[in-house]
Formats: structure tokens, C-alpha cells, sequence
């Protein structure tokens, strides 16, 4: 039977080696592992990526149950050295793509063995590939870890379909021109027979980086290369819908030794403090998340309305991330310190005002957080998609709640029913958090409704769904071409 193989940097899962050499894996953070988890799911085919533990702590033994924990989940392990992840992963695709593509151009670092490492790494990940294709198979590569990848495929498998999906955003022409290998990989790129982005802004940056960087005839969507035709589109992605409105819907409440520290956290909230509003955000610990900019908007709201002083608390949860790389270190401290100021600022003997946690949580722990808080506010200064804002969305099963949102996420260009705000406007930013906490519950609710109508209707399987029946018509298109 014909398969679908998904391929990105990380999998799904991440395995760890305890120090008695057992292996323990698990899920991975971030929009991609957890969006394509449940597209995975549900079919037959396999995800090849990085394991997470690198070849210097591999023993034959340790690879064996590595490799044991990788394939009970229907994935293979591609096998990255420590040379590897600090030029490839930290270096090119954290210092170099990552910032670039997020308009951070003075983070963005240029090196050649960077570069020689990223070219050295997707070949490594082409092995993998040609290793597990047969013949019918779909390869589905993503993100900017592996731009190289479709056109080392289709070098190597001619007939396949690739299809490519970038999860993060393409950006301008401005920006994207003063990346020194900026035609390579756009040609790397262009070995996808189809080649999706979250939005249309993405989508058109793409092409005209595609018109004027490599002078290729673009028609509408579709790019002429050689004898091949290229099909661009955007498909923003959503979420496993159910999984989140069922998790709130059947909530179960544990017991106090069960309890995490959250959890018990939020108990207090609730039984002491049930006057004071929550709101709540939920990232990956990266700059472009915009968490500085949301504590001085916070600051800035509590000095301009004092009046919401010991009737509010912000929840900030940030994931660990990437924590090798120096900006990321920075941020960390300066986040650490401006909570502390926050705080030291303006705590009384029985209110804090933010409440910070630096750390993962089970599934579990998001959707208590999801569901108690009063606003959810995301502000990231550049953002692909944003899969958090939907996920608050669909937790939100009595229909209360509001989310306010940055206009520099992918998503606030679906979700119009949120309160848009520029992450850059402290003061908009202060009158949109008074504007949500005072919102009537008959706008809460219209609002929601609209929200939750779009995120349902737009779930991760039929993003899947749409991408793949996209891929299989440029397949079929083609073949009638061949055939005329
Ligand atoms: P990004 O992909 O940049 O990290 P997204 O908002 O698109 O941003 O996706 C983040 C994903 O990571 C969400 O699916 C969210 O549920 C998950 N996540 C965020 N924080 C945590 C956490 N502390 N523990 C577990 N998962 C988390
Ligand atoms: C974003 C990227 C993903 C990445 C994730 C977590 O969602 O688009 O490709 O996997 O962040 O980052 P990490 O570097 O830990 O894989």
C-alpha cells in the first residue's frame, strides 16, 4: 500500500537516556510535532526524523532501544552527531534561517561551516528517505531545518511526489535577498512538486523571492522549472480539534497527591483569589514570541488603570527552548529580571501579580491553564501560525473567554474575532487587557462562537486533507501532461 512519509528535523517523540541507560521518550514541544502528531495518527505511513539523542551516547545497546522506542510510533531515527547539531541545528537553522525568516537581521549569523553543515545534514536525511521510499510513496518534508531536502530527493527519485510545507514565514524579498545562499535554497526548495506556507503574505513573499532571485516565469500560483511545473499555495494550519474541546469537556479533577504544582496553584487561585481575572500565556521560551514586550505592556496597564491592581494576574508559562543558543540565554535573563521587577514592583502581602513558570507540562496541565484563565494573551513580534491561540479556542467549551492576539501571528489573519493588537503598542496593548476583562459575556460569547467556528471548521486533519488532495492534482495534472 502506497504511504505517506513525513519528514522534519525533529520527531514526534523525544528520547532521553536516563543515566541507568534506560530510555524514556517524550512529546515533543512546538507547533509542528504537535500538529502533525495527529495527521500522523491517523494513517498508515511513517515520520522520519532526529531522535533527540545524539551518536556520542549511542551504545549498541542504547541505539537498539532508541530505535525500539522510535518505531513503536511508526518512526525512523535519523542519526545526528554532536558536529551536526551545533552547526546545523543551532548553527544554520537556529542562527541563520530562524531569525532571518523572523525578520530578526541582527541575530542572523552567516558562517560557512554552518552552511556546510546544513548541506551535509540534508544529505544525511536523503539516505534516510531513499532507504524507506517505494515506489506509489508521498514524501511530505517540513520546515526550514530541511530547505534543501526536496531537490536532494527528487535528484535521487525522480517520479516521487514531494510535497513541502514551511512552518514558520517566508519573508520579504527585502529580507530574503541579503541571505548570501539565498538561491540555493530556493532551489532546494523547488524539488517539491507543491510547496505550502500558513498564509498568503508567505505565499507571495515566496514567489517573488522565486521572479527576481532566479528569474523563473511565475504564473498566478504555479512557477515554470525546466520541464516541471511548481505548484505554491497556503494552507494555515489548525488543530486537532476534538482532542482539545474533548480534553476541557471531560476534565477530571485530581486528586491533592496527584496534583501538580500548577494545578494546586490554581486551586488557590480559584478559592482565594476567584475576584482576581487570569490571563494567561503559553510559549516556547523565543524571542519571537514577544514575551519582554508583554510583561512592560503589563507593567504599563497596571500603572495606567491601578485600579486592576490585586484583581488581575498574568500566568506566563514558557517552554525551554533551544537554550544552547546565546540570544536565547539572553532572553531567558532578561524575562527572569523583568519578572522580578514586576513583581518586586507591585506584589502586596497577598497578591502577585505574574505568576511565571519555566518548564514543559503534560497535555493535561495546559488544558487546566487553557481552561481557567479569563484572557489569553499572545504577542508574539513574529509568529508563522500560532497554534496556541487556537487551541485556548477550542478549550473554551462554554463559549467565555477572549483572546487577545498579535496582528504578526499567522493565525490573526483567520481568527478576526479576537482583539488584534500590534505587539510593538504597550498603550494599545494596556486598553485591549481593560477592553477583555470588562467584555460584556454577550460579546465574550459571540466572539468565541465565530472563533470556535473557524478553528473547527479549519482542523488540522482537513489542512492534511487539503494539502494532499493539492499534491495528488499537481501529480495528476502531470501525468496528464505526460500522456497528451
Ligand atoms: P511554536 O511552534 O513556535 O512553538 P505554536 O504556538 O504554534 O508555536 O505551538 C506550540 C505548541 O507547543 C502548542 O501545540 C502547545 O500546546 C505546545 N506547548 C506549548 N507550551 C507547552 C508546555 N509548557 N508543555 C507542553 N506543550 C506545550
Ligand atoms: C517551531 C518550528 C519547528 C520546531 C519547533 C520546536 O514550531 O517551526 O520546526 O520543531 O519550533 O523547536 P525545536 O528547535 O526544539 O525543534
Amino acid at each position: 500500500m502506497n504511504k505517506t512519509i513525513i519528514v522534519s528535523n525533529r520527531l514526534p517523540l523525544q528520547i532521553q537516556v536516563e543515566e541507568d541507560g534506560e530510555v524514556t521518550a517524550k512529546p515533543s514541544v512546538g507547533g509542528l510535532a504537535t500538529g502533525m502528531k495527529s495527521v500522523h495518527r491517523d494513517s498508515n505511513g511513517i515520520w522520519i526524523g532526529w531522535s533527540g539523542v545524539k551518536d556520542e551516547d549511542l551504545t549498541p545497546e542504547i541505539e537498539k532501544k532508541v530505535n525500539k522506542a522510535v518505531e513503536s510510533e511508526q518512526c525512523v531515527a535519523v542519526k545526528l552527531n554532536e558536529h551536526d547539531l551545533d552547526n546545523y541545528y543551532y548553527g544554520f537553522s537556529n542562527r541563520t534561517l530562524w531569525p532571518l525568516f523572523h525578520y530578526f537581521l541582527e541575530y542572523t549569523e552567516f558562517d560557512k561551516g554552518y552552511w556546510e553543515s546544513y548541506v551535509e545534514v540534508n544529505k544525511k536525511f536523503v539516505e534516510v528517505v531513499i532507504a524507506q521510499a517505494e515506489e506509489g510513496d508521498t514524501i511530505w518534508v517540513h520546515d526550514y531545518q530541511l530547505l534543501l531536502l526536496p531537490a536532494l530527493v527528487k535528484e535521487k527519485i525522480p517520479n516521487i511526489s514531494i510535497g513541502f510545507f514551511l512552518h514558520i514565514p517566508f519573508p520579504s524579498y527585502e529580507i530574503f535577498r541579503t541571505f548570501p545562499a539565498r538561491k540555493e535554497i530556493l532551489e532546494g526548495m523547488l524539488g517539491a512538486d507543491l510547496l505550502g506556507f500558513h498564509t498568503y503574505d508567505y505565499e507571495r513573499h515566496f514567489l517573488s523571492s522565486v521572479k527576481r532571485i532566479l528569474s523563473l516565469e511565475v504564473n498566478f500560483n504555479e512557477i515554470t522549472y525546466g520541464n516541471r511545473i511548481i505548484k505554491v499555495d497556503s494552507f494555515p494550519m489548525g488543530i486537532d480539534y476534538h482532542k482539545f474541546k474533548d480534553a476541557a469537556l471531560h476534565h477530571h479533577k485530581q486528586t491533592e497527591i496527584e496534583k501538580s504544582e500548577i494545578q494546586k496553584r490554581l486551586d488557590q487561585h480559584l478559592q482565594y483569589d476567584k475576584d482576581v481575572k487570569m490571563i494567561l500565556s503559553i510559549d516556547r521560551m523565543d524571542y519571537t514570541k514577544g514575551i519582554p514586550n508583554r510583561i512592560r505592556a503589563f507593567e504599563y496597564f497596571l500603572k495606567k488603570y491601578p485600579q486592576f491592581q490585586e484583581k488581575i494576574r498574568l500566568i506566563m508559562l514558557a517552554v525551554p527552548s533551544r537554550s544552547e543558543v546565546p540570544q536565547y540565554q539572553l532572553l531567558k535573563k532578561e524575562t527572569d529580571e523583568l519578572v522580578g521587577r514586576v513583581n518586586g514592583e507591585f506584589s502586596t502581602v497577598s497578591w502577585t501579580p505574574i505568576w511565571y513558570f519555566y518548564r514543559t507540562m503534560p497535555f493535561e496541565n495546559l488544558i487546566d491553564l487553557y481552561t481557567s484563565s479569563d484572557v489569553a494573551l499572545i504577542t508574539p513580534v513574529r509568529d508563522g501560525m500560532n497554534l496556541v491561540a487556537k487551541e485556548y479556542i477550542a478549550t473554551r467549551t462554554n463559549q467565555d473567554g477572549v483572546l487577545v492576539l498579535s496582528e504578526m501571528t499567522g493565525a490573526s489573519k483567520e481568527l478576526d474575532d479576537a482583539l488584534l493588537i500590534n505587539p510593538f503598542n504597550f498603550g494599545e496593548i494596556a486598553d485591549t487587557i481593560k477592553q477583555a476583562i470588562e467584555m460584556p459575556k454577550a460579546e465574550q460569547k459571540r466572539r468565541m462562537k465565530g472563533l470556535q467556528k473557524r478553528v473547527a471548521r479549519y482542523s488540522v486533519e482537513k489542512w492534511a486533507e487539503e494539502f494532499m488532495h493539492s499534491l495528488n492534482n499537481v501529480e495528476q495534472n502531470l501525468a496528464d501532461v505526460i500522456d497528451a
